[in-house]
């Protein structure tokens, strides 16, 4: 009886079940269609959204403006002078002074260093596909390509000497004209207002003027370079080796309208300032240590906090593999000399590195935008000790320095050049870390009075 009725009531609910389920899918279907044929329809739409608008522009926009290698200029206008028409960095900063004196300091202009360079210069011989793929970042210009792609009916593709190879600017890295030239026509972001507005004195010549576009405003502006395709291109667990752009995308300052500009270029500073700057970095990252108990008696175990935050890095920090920073931490004595064995650290960074043909991720402890990091040092409290002293070491270049360019030199077919170049490039990637933050805590030990 009982059981009748439990299935009576049973039958009964699956069959409201199915008409629930069946009116919900019945609106979600009209939603998405309405969604999809009339946008207008929905609730918060309104007429000629800048969003939709715009970002179709966008699209076009980059499509034109980024192509891969930046397609030749031509023949400037026969109107221009001979300044006007160069392509040349020093020619654009006879006029804009500030921006030159700027791009000249910044790693954009260095973008052909030892380096990179080291590396390309002998893969033209045997890997002209890769020398080019290299290039289409650090020297994106047509004009700055040794050799040019032929495709053949068959599609097999051989390379030839670019007839317009211009030495000059070869190895000037990512040029102005890179950003800012296409056909001779300039392009630029819109009129600046206010007391820091670009002014030109009337007679100067202006090439003609510039055209002006929003999307040189855009954090997708810098997005070709600074970030990898995740479609396309290598994962190392599951992460492009290069993901900044989707980093900014997922983080609080996208969501706020900053884009990579408003830090990096604010007040259209051309500086690009990044991890190789000590006081720049200290302004997204704050540091606190702190002892977890403040009167520890000799022989009793110390504990020290150390939290790094990313309060104002618009991506992870540090957003690159190649980047290490040490926290450490290490017992003074009473004259402030690092006591023997007692130095400890913790890595924020990305290991990810190519050994023994294949990709490896060793571990990934950087920190998110808004999200801090937290790590202990303990010790068993020897007598002498003093003081506590925690500071962070960045080391920009420390895949570089450590492995690639020792690993690169070791190679059996590298040219004189080249060898030369890497050489330089190794010696100078082990001058650029630097402390960020150095603290000294110290202990008020019991049994000892604190000088
Ligand atoms: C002979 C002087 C001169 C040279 C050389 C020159 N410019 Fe200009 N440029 C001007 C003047 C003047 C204007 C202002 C035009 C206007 O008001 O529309 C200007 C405007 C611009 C703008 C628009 C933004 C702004 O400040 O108004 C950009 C971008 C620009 N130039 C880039 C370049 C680049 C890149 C080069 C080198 C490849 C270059 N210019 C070479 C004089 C020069
Ligand atoms: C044509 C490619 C290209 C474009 C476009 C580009 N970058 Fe770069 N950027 C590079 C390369 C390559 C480097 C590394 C240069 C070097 O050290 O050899 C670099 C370096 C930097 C650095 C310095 C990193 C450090 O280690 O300190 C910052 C910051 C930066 N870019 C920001 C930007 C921003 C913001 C934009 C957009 C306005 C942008 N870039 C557009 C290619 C590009
Ligand atoms: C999608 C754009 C892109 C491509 C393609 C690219 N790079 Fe880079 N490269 C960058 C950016 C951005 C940086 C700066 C960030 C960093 O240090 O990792 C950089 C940094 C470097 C550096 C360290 C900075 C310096 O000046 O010493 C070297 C060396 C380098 N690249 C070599 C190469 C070589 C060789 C290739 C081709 C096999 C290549 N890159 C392809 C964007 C690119
Ligand atoms: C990596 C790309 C890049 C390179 C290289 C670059 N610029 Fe720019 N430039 C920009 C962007 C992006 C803006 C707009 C920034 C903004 O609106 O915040 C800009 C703005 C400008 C402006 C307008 C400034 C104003 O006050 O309105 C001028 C002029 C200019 N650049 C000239 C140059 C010159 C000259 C060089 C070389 C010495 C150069 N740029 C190199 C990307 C670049
Ligand atoms: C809220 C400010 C902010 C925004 C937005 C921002 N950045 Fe940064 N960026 C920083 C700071 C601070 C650093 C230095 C710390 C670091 O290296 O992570 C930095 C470092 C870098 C570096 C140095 C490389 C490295 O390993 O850290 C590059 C390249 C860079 N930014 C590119 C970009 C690009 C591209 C965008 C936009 C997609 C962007 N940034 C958006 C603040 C910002």
């Amino acid at each position: 009886m009982l059981e009748e009725k439990a299935r009576a009531l049973n039958s009964y609910l699956r069959k409201r079940l199915v008409v629930i389920a069946i009116f919900l899918a019945t609106v979600l279907i009209l939603f998405a269609a309405v969604r999809y044929f009339a946008p207008w329809l929905m609730p918060g739409f309104r007429p000629s959204s800048k969003a939709t608008t715009v970002d179709q522009g966008l699209q076009e926009f980059l499509e034109s403006h980024w192509q891969k290698p930046i397609p030749f200029q031509g023949q400037a206008p026969a109107k221009f002078s001979a300044l006007e028409a160069s392509l040349g960095p020093e020619a654009c900063g006879t006029c804009h002074k500030q921006q030159y004196a700027d791009w000249k300091e910044s790693l954009h202009s260095r973008a052909m260093g030892p380096g990179p360079w080291g590396q390309i210069v002998d893969m033209f011989s045997n890997r002209p596909d890769e020398a080019v793929q290299c290039m289409t970042c650090h020297a994106p210009l047509s004009e700055q390509l040794p050799v040019l792609a032929k495709v053949a009916a068959n599609s097999d593709t051989t390379y030839e000497a670019n007839p317009h190879l211009d030495k000059e600017l070869q190895l000037k890295g990512i040029t102005c004209a890179a950003c800012h030239v296409r056909q001779h026509q300039r392009f630029g972001p819109p009129k600046a207002d206010g007391p820091n507005a670009t002014k030109y004195p009337p007679e100067m010549p202006n090439h003609g003027g510039a055209k002006r576009t929003p999307y040189f405003e855009r954090a997708e502006f810098c997005k070709d370079c600074h970030q990898f395709d995740p479609e396309n291109s290598l994962l190392v667990n599951g992460k492009p080796l290069q993901d900044t752009y989707r980093e900014w995308q997922n983080s609080m300052w996208a969501k706020d309208g900053a884009a990579c500009q408003d830090c990096h270029m604010s007040n259209r500073r051309h500086l690009w300032k990044g991890i190789h700057d000590k006081e720049w970095v200290k302004d997204g990252v704050q540091f606190k240590a702190q002892l977890q108990e403040p009167k520890p008696g000799a022989g009793k175990t110390v504990t020290v906090t150390a939290e790094v935050v990313n309060s104002a890095v618009g991506h992870k920090f540090p957003t690159y593999t190649t980047p290490k920073v040490f926290v450490r931490a290490a017992l003074l004595d009473g004259r402030g000399k690092p006591m023997p064995r007692t130095q400890q650290e913790h890595v924020i960074g990305w290991d990810a590195r190519f050994e023994d043909g294949e990709w490896k991720e060793f571990f990934d402890t950087r920190i998110a935008p808004g999200k801090t990091f937290m790590e202990k040092f303990q010790w068993k409290l020897a007598q002498n000790a003093a003081k506590v002293r925690v500071w962070i070491e960045v080391h920009p270049d420390h895949f570089y320095h450590v492995h690639f360019y020792p690993a690169h030199l070791k190679r059996a077919d590298l040219s004189a050049e080249g060898r030369k170049l890497v050489e330089r490039a190794l010696d100078e990637s082990g001058k650029t870390p630097y402390i960020l933050y150095d603290e000294v805590l110290p202990l008020n030990t019991s049994d000892r009075r604190q000088k």
